[in-house]
């Protein structure tokens, strides 16, 4: 494309080295719409005879539905998505073909394909994500009333339910649906139009090919539009973020499934067996969920160090931005492939759930909080607790079965009305502040949650209604 400056063919391993095919292909119909807005400009502006613009526009028609055939195969020694098919249409309809790329670069061109390719598939991740979500909810609901310990240093701490476990992971994937959301909103600017980096000479129309690819908006700044990637970035923290999210939740059920803990139950058919040890059931696929967060972090420390010392504009380095934010929405379809089903058969077994209850001492805090109900100061009320642990523990006795004269004993100001409220499930109902562990919380927790995602769900429509035909 560029022979007229050159007088040396390129070399062989250079051109391996300099392709992008293997990179972009996936882009091609994007890459298509993104030149049919172009064209349609052309002509409105008068730059291109009316029919002329027609015939690019259905010969790109054709193309498109050669590449879905399979039987446009690209040439890597056009190395990338845009040659191939600018020579393709050339080669379909010659000397017309050769004026669509008039006031156009590689440049605003690659950064047009990208925007539109990505706002296709942050779409697909939304539905995963919203997926993902009510699948969380919904076993919040289910497990409202379960009651399970909760943890701080992976010791016990207070008794929680079910529900509120669920529905705490939900919270977190709440937060990176609105970060997709900004990252949506980061992508859908409209850079065509800004020419290599300095705009054009020619009369362009940057706001008709905004308005025919139905984005929201145009890029402020040539200069600025060829050489970011800060929408990239705001994929990838969304993607590492959630990827850290899901690792986490990975990690819980993992440590609550093995024998020790043990009241997780997996579906067999997500997990897998031992080669050589017959009785083992292992949590192979939160495994390699809570692995991916490895490959996903990496992509945005990837682009981040990149970044950074790239001058003003465009710059060859920035070809290689798009290998880890593809690599990153891979996995995320597969974490969205197996993620939601495999929870959505999780069952948990309370009785053995209880079962580390047996010394009553998850229930300390509820008798200082009783005691300062009565109007002891907290902290002498957490000094004579700490003190009836200590009994206990000496005596060997369970403190939710102590008896009255035994609290007595070593508490004084206890009356018989604490007896009644040392029971895991009790001392969880009665965590009743406003996002608690009671049912009625979790529950509340759940309804707020339903409301906000079927908000972030209307915006995302809103956006996907403006998608252009062919994407
Ligand atoms: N394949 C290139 C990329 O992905 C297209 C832009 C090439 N521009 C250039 N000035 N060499 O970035």
């Amino acid at each position: 494309m560029w022979k007229g400056r050159f007088s040396q063919d390129m070399d062989a391993a250079v051109l391996g080295f300099t392709q992008s095919l293997d990179l972009d292909w996936r882009m091609a119909q994007a890459d298509i719409r993104g030149s049919i807005a172009h064209v349609r400009m052309l002509a409105h502006t008068g730059l291109l005879a009316g029919d002329e613009a027609e015939t690019i526009e259905k010969n790109l028609r054709e193309i498109a539905q050669e590449i879905k055939d399979g039987t446009f195969k690209p040439k890597v020694e056009l190395e990338d998505v845009h040659m191939n098919i600018e020579s393709r249409l050339i080669e379909k309809c010659g000397a017309t073909g050769a004026r669509l790329h008039m006031g156009r670069s590689r440049n605003d061109q690659v950064n047009t394909t990208v925007r539109l390719y990505l706002r296709k598939e942050l779409l697909g991740i939304w539905e995963g994500l919203e997926t993902l979500i009510n699948v969380l909810l919904v076993k919040a609901e289910e497990h409202a009333d379960v009651v399970v310990p909760g943890y701080t240093h992976l010791q016990q701490a207070q008794p929680v339910s079910m529900g509120h476990f669920w529905a705490a992971h939900a919270q977190a994937f709440m937060r990176d649906a609105r970060r997709l959301l900004a990252a949506y909103d980061a992508v859908d600017e409209s850079p065509l139009g800004c020419g290599a980096l300095a705009g054009s000479t020619l009369p362009l129309d940057r706001e008709f090919t905004m308005r025919d690819m139905g984005f929201s908006r145009m890029t402020e700044n040539s200069m600025d539009t060829v050489a970011h990637r800060d929408h990239f970035l705001d994929i990838l923290y969304f993607a590492a973020v959630f990827g850290d999210h899901v690792s986490r939740l990975s990690e819980d059920l993992i440590i609550y499934f093995t024998t020790e803990f043990g009241w997780v139950r997996l579906p067999d058919s997500f997990c897998t067996g031992s080669s050589i040890m017959p009785q083992k059931k292992n949590p192979d696929v939160l495994e390699l969920l809570r692995g991916k967060t490895g490959q996903i972090t990496g992509a945005l420390v990837d682009l981040l160090t990149m970044m950074k010392g790239i001058p003003l504009t465009y710059n060859r380095d920035l070809q290689d931005d798009k290998r880890g934010l593809f690599r990153t929405l891979e996995c995320l379809g597969l974490i969205f492939s197996v993620l939601p089903p495999l929870l959505a058969h999780v069952e948990i077994d309370e009785e053995k759930a209880n079962r580390g209850f047996a010394d009553g001492l998850i229930l300390a805090t509820d008798v200082a909080e009783y005691l300062v109900l009565r109007g002891v100061p907290f902290r002498s009320a957490h000094e004579k607790v700490g003190h009836a642990v200590r009994w206990c523990i000496e005596h060997d006795r369970p403190m939710d079965k102590l008896t009255l004269a035994e609290w007595q004993a070593v508490i004084p100001e206890v009356g018989e009305d604490l007896l009644p409220l040392l029971t895991p499930r009790r001392s969880m109902e009665r965590r009743n502040t406003y996002g608690g562990a009671s049912p009625e919380q979790v529950r509340g927790q759940i309804a707020r949650a339903k409301e906000k995602l079927a908000a972030y769900g209307r915006e995302m429509n809103a956006y996907k209604d403006r998608l252009p035909d062919m994407l």
